[in-house]
């Protein structure tokens, strides 16, 4: 199975998020052999996309000479993508939305009526990939914080996505939260393990993973003491 992880936390290596994909992806491998890739957005060059539509009319060409070239042929050539980011704005960062925005060639300027949506038909086959959104963030609320950026990805990606989300992740980075971290990270490489063995992760599991690690009064008193 191949894995291409797209790292949109500026931080790199040093990402909340990633805490939590590195556990998933450890959970991924304790079920079954993975060829994984990540690739830290933040370092690589993306231009704006600058709504010529030229690449959805010419057989998916596009007119910018940067990584996205090797990026597209990445994707088509994976199994599952993987978006780690951390919440930002209620959305993703900015350059892995740049990222997606470039990912327009993959589509043509035809469109059909897919149940009460339109999409663009594919300019590529990319019906056998599966899509992993990670995301994490600041605020110890997932409601009226979430919801824009699970809604963006469920429309951009419609089949075959896991969408994992998990409030106060600035503490996978703090080793005094090693006590609620740990058992966290374990769920969390449990999800890993079932998403690959049953292609879906249990509902009682997925409520435990997404739900805050300590209550979220507490979680807000410990941040303003540290201010
Ligand atoms: C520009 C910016 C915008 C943010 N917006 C939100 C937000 O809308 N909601 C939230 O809960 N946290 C928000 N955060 C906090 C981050 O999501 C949080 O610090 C996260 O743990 C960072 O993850 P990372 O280490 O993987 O980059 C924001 C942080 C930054 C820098």
């Amino acid at each position: 199975m191949k894995t291409l992880v797209f790292n949109g936390s500026p931080k790199r290596d040093k990402s909340d998020t990633m805490h939590i994909t590195r556990a998933f992806l450890a959970g991924m491998a304790d079920a079954a052999p993975q060829d994984v890739h990540i690739i830290h957005v933040i370092d690589k060059h993306i231009e704006y996309c600058d709504g010529c539509f030229e690449c959805m009319r010419n057989g998916g060409c596009c007119h910018h000479r940067d990584d996205m070239r090797a990026i597209l042929d990445q994707i088509l050539a994976s199994d599952i993508l993987l978006f780690s980011y951390p919440l930002y704005a209620y959305g993703m960062p900015a350059p892995l939305k740049a990222l997606l925005d470039r990912t327009l060639p993959l589509g043509s300027m035809a469109m059909q009526q897919v149940g009460d949506r339109y999409e663009h038909i594919a300019q590529a086959s990319y019906d056998h990939l599966r899509y992993v959104m990670i995301c994490g963030c600041g605020f110890p609320n997932s409601k009226q914080n979430f919801e824009p950026a699970v809604a963006q990805f469920k429309l951009s990606f419609p089949s075959n996505h896991t969408i994992v989300t998990v409030p106060e992740s600035p503490m996978f980075n703090a080793p005094e939260a090693a006590v609620v971290t740990k058992p966290r990270l374990e769920l969390i490489r449990k999800a890993g393990q079932e998403y690959i063995s049953n292609g879906t992760i249990a509902k009682d599991l997925m409520t435990a993973i997404t739900s805050p690690m300590i209550p979220e009064d507490e979680y807000a008193r410990i941040v303003n003491a540290s201010v």
